[in-house]
């Protein structure tokens, strides 16, 4: 892991996010190079069916998620992280097993945490690792206030993700559920 640890940190400027490691993962801001796996990764039926609306997006729409990351990355200070579990012995790149980052609501000044993980690595708490550990980035290194996450009410397993963040709940309609993080004092 230590080469494509330093693989990704030789291509990112002073200003992008870092390269992050928890106890079970490498966290890795995205990349052009991305593409096709993330397009893969949502495409899944598990995946797509409440972050999607279950529709199976196009390669192109993918291909925006990525440019728009990268067009106000280092801006906005603000983006999202490839989830690898590293193999225990291996100088193979471990594949992409998720995504966790943060993206501005509408354009407008509020942010929102977002996060999936291929089906096979529910139920290990890895989400809720991979989200504490860029909301630690979020309070150390930018200023904002608080951070939103929304979801269909019938997502519970996106909901317990934000439970076991601390998270408090805002706003519940038929469509969607609202929870709340406030930067810690
Ligand atoms: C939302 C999503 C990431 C949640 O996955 P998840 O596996 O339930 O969440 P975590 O990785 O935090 O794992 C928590 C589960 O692992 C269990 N667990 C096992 N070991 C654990 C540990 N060390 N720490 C925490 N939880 C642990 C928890 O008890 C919990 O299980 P439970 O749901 O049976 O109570 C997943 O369902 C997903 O990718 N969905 C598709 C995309 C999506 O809808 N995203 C949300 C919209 S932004």
């Amino acid at each position: 892991m230590a080469s494509l640890a330093g693989k990704f940190r030789a291509r990112s400027s002073p200003m992008s996010l870092p390269m992050i490691r928890t106890e079970r993962m490498l966290l890795r801001p995205w990349m052009r190079e991305d593409v096709d796996a993330l397009h893969a990764l949502w495409t899944a039926p598990e995946m797509r069916r409440y972050l999607w609306d279950d529709v199976v997006i196009s390669r192109e729409t993918a291909e925006q998620a990525v440019e728009s990351h990268l067009a106000t990355v280092d801006k906005n200070r603000i983006g999202y992280w490839a989830l690898h579990i590293p193999p225990p012995i291996s100088s193979a790149p471990a594949p992409i097993v998720g995504f966790c980052g943060f993206r501005h609501i509408e354009d407008g000044p509020d942010i929102e945490l977002m996060y999936g993980l291929e089906a096979e690595f529910w139920g290990k708490g890895l989400a809720t690792e991979a989200c504490f550990a860029v909301l630690d980035y979020l309070w150390r290194s930018t200023s904002y206030q608080c951070v939103y996450a929304r979801t269909d009410p019938p997502n519970r397993r996106s909901v317990g993700v934000m439970l076991r963040l601390g998270m408090t709940q805002e706003s519940t309609t038929e469509a969607m559920m609202k929870y709340v993080l406030r930067r810690p004092a």
